[in-house]
């Protein structure tokens, strides 16, 4: 038994690589998998192993792993499934570290066990198993093919850890194509063992890495993937491309490996929150990686765009509301920058437009006056291809620029024009220059970069502990466990809020007609009835809810009918009683829920409240616990911040009290893990100062 696990650090810098199930058949894995690690350049320490003995490409093919002269760092197994386990039980007595596990069959086709008792033996013999259903890993280290990916890698600054195979072979290729190098490569499949969270912790501190893109189609560890990810965006891009996102999508990506997707828009929001930058499709996020590798970071927000069009340049600062760049406004300076080289008839306003006129000469001298400023922190050069604006003249001039200042100032550029436009949009994009021929494409990079940079500045949350009544709470929770129910009855909630210091509507629990009566009074009219029963669960379908009773004759009339309601829809329900509320005045509706999420834990939400959040679905989450800034950007994302802003001179709401509500339903779930769910719809929001009421609550246990 060694339990000790081996350093990450070994699978992306092997000293020593064993292939088992080596072929000297081209056509098979075990041949083009020797054969890239060869090509790659590592020549020495390469062990085939094969029964059959022999040579393969010139290297001695051992019959089985007890026969290497050393322990091997990767053993990457490309035999049968049925074969795999004993590879595995041979790679313990080589004491191997890594197992990079190319073979399907196991549990992307419901083969669980054989999978999970793969892991446990390789833990307990001190090794760490890549996949199954893998294509390899990849390091600019040494460097090392271990894949049966292309033979050819461009060697770079982008890293890609990629769940589907194919796809992920295929985005070896396109990289090579769009000239974007790879720091590492590596497939992690059905990621039995190793994930992306282990996978990061190596590349975060490596200095070839400086993007990470990855293509995720299910999270297993959420709640580790999200520390590691907010540690590793403080320190550079992470890009992430994730299938699922349509209902038909997600079954198929749950299908294809065997992992459950998390909801799209709570992944979104979480990624988000992490500082993670989700790509729509894969150019988009190699756009993105090819960008934020070459390029340095801003050092303020002011952007300016030069172009030779008015339209283009719209287009531009639309695009640019939308990726959240920010156009510099200051009319004094760019006047000064920009007049000397400007014709008369352009315009120096932000789009600096060198109008259809412009001639090369005058785009490079406004280009240069940008970069040279130092209060213009990025730049967007856009041109239409007009008579004055050759294509071939136009290569030469973005590759001088380019040469002259590149990376030292952030700048993309965006042509529209005929085929000339295109040729040269391509030469230069073989340049490594991010060009592009849809205004959009470019400033989505420039909106990439910003988005990180901003990442980058914030300083880490300081998640403060809140006062709460953890023993009430865990108490509430223990008594409905042990009445074996999974849910909460309406007084057990507000008992529940009570404790969370969450504030409700004043209520009583009247178990007669006479108490309901002195209650209603007690409370002041009007008043709410609602039948409390644990047999009752959908109050209004069973006729249990009376509203906004005005007086003692109300109350007597709505008890008596509720109780005949109540008898009618179950009869034997056993009721505990009548709940008498205040009748809650009107205020702006929300929802606030959290739930333990499969994916990532504990999970809260918020939204527009009431009959809006089914036609609205306006709705943020975060992974909790979360300080005040992230509760504030969630309430941001939604409609309900300009209502709760005030609008058409409304008092404003009171926010704060909505953030602390936010707050406080996340940490319920931290203090007690078996409640799975909890909403709260409406949360009442009243004027500033006056606070919120959480009207309706409903707490659910884990089964
Ligand atoms: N030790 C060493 N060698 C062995 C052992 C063993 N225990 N058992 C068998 N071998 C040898 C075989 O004799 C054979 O060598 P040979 O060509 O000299 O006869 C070699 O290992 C391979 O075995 P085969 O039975 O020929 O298996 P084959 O190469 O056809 O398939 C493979 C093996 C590729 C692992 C297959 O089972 C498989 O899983 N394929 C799918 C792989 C895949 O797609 N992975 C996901 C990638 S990502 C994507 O989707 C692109």
């Amino acid at each position: 038994m060694n339990n000790s696990k081996p350093d990450i650090k070994h699978l992306f810098e092997p000293r020593s690589v064993a292939v088992v199930g080596a072929s000297s058949n081209p056509d098979k894995i075990g041949f083009k998998i020797l054969d890239n690690i060869i090509s790659s350049g590592f020549t020495e320490h390469v062990y085939p192993i094969n029964p059959k003995g022999g040579e393969i490409l010139g290297c001695k093919v051992y019959p089985s792993m007890e026969d290497l002269p050393e322990a091997v760092d990767i053993a990457t197994i490309v035999v049968p499934a049925k074969y795999t386990f004993d590879a595995i039980r041979d790679c313990a007595k080589n004491k191997t570290q890594f197992l990079s596990i190319i073979t399907s069959g196991f549990s992307e086709i419901g083969n669980l066990k054989e999978e999970r008792d793969m892991v446990r033996f390789s833990h307990e013999n001190g090794m760490r198993i890549l996949g199954p259903n893998i294509f390899g890993v990849y390091s600019c280290k040494h460097p090392i093919n271990a894949t049966f990916g292309p033979k050819e890698v461009e060697r770079g600054h982008v890293a890609l850890l990629t769940q589907s195979g194919a796809l992920g072979i295929a985005m070896m290729g396109k990289t090579k194509a769009e000239n974007i190098g790879l720091s590492a490569v590596v497939s992690i499949g059905n990621k039995a063992d190793i994930d992306e969270a282990d996978l990061l912790e190596y590349l975060i501190k490596d200095e070839d890495t400086k993007v990470i893109l990855m293509y995720i189609e299910g999270i297993k560890h959420g709640q580790r993937l999200i520390r590691i990810l907010k540690e590793a965006t403080k320190l550079k891009p992470v890009v992430v491309i994730k299938s699922g996102r349509s209902k038909r999508g997600a079954l198929a990506a749950a299908s294809h490996t065997g992992s459950l997707a998390g909801a799209d828009e709570i992944f979104s929001d979480v990624m988000k929150q992490c500082g993670v930058l989700r790509a729509e499709s894969i150019d988009e996020g190699l756009n993105w990686c090819k960008f934020l590798s070459e390029t340095s970071s801003p050092s303020g927000k002011n952007c300016v765009i030069v172009t030779n069009g008015g339209g283009i340049g719209v287009l531009a600062a639309d695009a640019c509301e939308k990726h959240n760049v920010n156009l510099m406004d200051d009319l004094q300076t760019m006047k000064e920058v920009f007049s000397p080289v400007v014709p008369d008839f352009g315009s120096v306003k932000n789009p600096i437009d060198i109008t259809g006129q412009g001639t090369l000469e005058d785009y490079e001298k406004s280009l240069f006056e940008a970069l040279k400023h130092k209060e213009i922190d990025s730049v967007i050069c856009l041109g239409c291809q007009t008579a004055v604006l050759n294509a071939k003249g136009l290569k030469e001039s973005v590759l001088k620029i380019s040469e002259e200042y590149k990376g030292s100032k952030p700048i993309v550029y965006s042509y529209v024009g005929g085929e000339e436009i295109e040729d040269s949009i391509r030469y230069l994009r073989s340049k490594g220059i991010s060009v592009f021929s849809d205004v959009y494409d470019a400033v989505g990079c420039l909106g990439a970069l910003y988005f990180h940079y901003q990442n980058m500045i914030t300083p880490r949350e300081e998640i403060k502990e809140l006062p709460m009544d953890r023993q009430t709470i865990l108490g509430i929770v223990d008594r409905v466990k042990q009445d074996g129910r999974t849910f909460l009855l309406a007084n057990e909630a507000q008992e529940l809020m009570n404790a969370a210091g969450i504030t409700i509507p004043q209520s009583k629990i009247a178990t007669n007609l006479d108490d309901a009566v002195r209650f209603s009074e007690e409370i002041g009219y009007p008043v709410v009835m609602k039948i409390v029963s644990k047999d009752i669960i959908h109050k209004s379908d069973a006729g249990g809810v009376a509203l906004d009773l005005e007086n003692k004759d109300e109350v007597v009339d709505a008890y008596q009918a509720i109780m005949i309601n109540a008898r009618r829809y179950k009869a034997d329900a056993k009721i505990q009683g009548v709940e008498i509320s205040e009748m809650v005045k009107k205020g702006i509706e929300t929802i606030i829920g959290a739930r333990q999420d499969e994916a990532f834990g504990p999970i809260v939400m918020f939204g527009l409240g009431g009959i809006y959040v089914e036609v609205m679905k306006d709705v943020s989450f975060r992974a909790s616990p979360i300080g005040k800034t992230q509760a504030l950007s969630m309430v941001k994302n939604t409609k309900a911040y300009p209502l709760l802003l005030g609008v058409r001179g409304d008092e404003q709401k009171d926010i704060e009290g909505t953030l602390d509500v936010i707050l406080r339903i996340g940490l319920i779930l931290d203090i007690c893990p078996s409640i799975s769910d909890i909403e709260i719809n409406p949360l009442v929001v009243y004027d500033e100062g006056q606070g919120v009421k959480a009207v309706d609550v409903r707490i659910l246990l884990s089964k």
